[in-house]
């Protein structure tokens, strides 16, 4: 893929402030900003409310906020509430002194282990600024089941979806949504699932390990991208099967 809209290679600065946890994947932040740019081109200037239903530790979420300019509002959930409270923790760099309580952090684990390296990354966190100073939310739900969704969503209407699909043994689907009508598989009732309480323009950007983001059957992407070992499918919400939310 060529990346038109994350020319920036270099993310000591973000790597640093962000809070992960082992076994728990999270999406390169250049791939991250480039996908995001991608539906953005969708969807004209406006400001965008972007929603995470498989948040986990928040990082996608996080990263957009920091990277990019005109994001009015972030809403991550997940069906895990585990890692919840590191998405709470990642979310909250970006409200007023975010950052420097992170470096603050940073500095003390250097003094603590006598590493420089620590107090280089706390430096380094302390000079980001947030490119977006977004409302944010974070709730448990089920990303394959609209009620629950909805009522975690709240008053926010996304325009974006961004989610990198459980994969792997520490990310797997908490429900086994395959055999579902309509779709194909876990990733089709997702997107059904998702769509269900989405505006017809917005724009969804579901991202998988391997060469393709299977999609309900007749359903036409807006784009489809692959990078290294992930693939990426770009889906209008109102291109979707319609399913009610109960
Ligand atoms: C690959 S991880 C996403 C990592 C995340 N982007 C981050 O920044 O940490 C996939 C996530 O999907 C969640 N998940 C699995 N099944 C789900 C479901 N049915 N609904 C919502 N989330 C689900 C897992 O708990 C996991 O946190």
């Amino acid at each position: 893929m060529q990346y038109r809209h994350a020319t920036a290679t270099g993310h000591a600065a973000l790597d640093a402030a962000l809070v992960s946890a082992p076994g728990r994947p999270t999406l390169p932040v250049r791939l991250t900003v480039e996908l995001f740019g991608r539906a953005r081109e969708r969807l004209g200037t406006r400001p965008v409310t972007v929603w995470d239903p498989c948040c986990g530790a928040g990082a996608t979420l996080a990263v957009l906020g920091l990277r990019c300019p005109g994001v009015t509002a972030l809403a991550g959930t997940d069906a895990d509430p585990g890692p919840l409270d590191l998405a709470r923790r990642n979310l909250g760099l970006l409200g007023p002194g975010g950052l420097d309580a992170r470096a603050d952090e940073l500095d003390a684990r250097a003094r603590e282990h006598a590493k420089p390296s620590y107090a280089e990354a706390a430096a380094a966190v302390r000079a980001l600024r947030p490119a977006s100073r977004p409302a944010w939310s974070v709730s448990p739900a089920d990303a394959l089941d609209p009620a629950a969704t909805a009522a975690a969503l709240g008053e926010h209407t996304p325009d974006v979806v961004l989610a990198d699909l459980p994969h792997g043994r520490q990310t797997g689907w908490a429900a086994d949504g395959s055999g579902s009508d309509p779709g194909t598989g876990p990733e089709a009732a997702f997107l059904t699932g998702v769509a269900a309480v989405l505006a017809p323009d917005a724009v969804v950007v579901a991202v998988g390990p391997g060469r393709s983001v299977p999609l309900p059957d007749g359903v036409r992407p807006l784009e489809r991208v692959r990078a290294g070992h992930r693939a990426a499918v770009l889906v209008r919400a109102g291109d979707l099967p319609r399913i009610m939310a109960a």
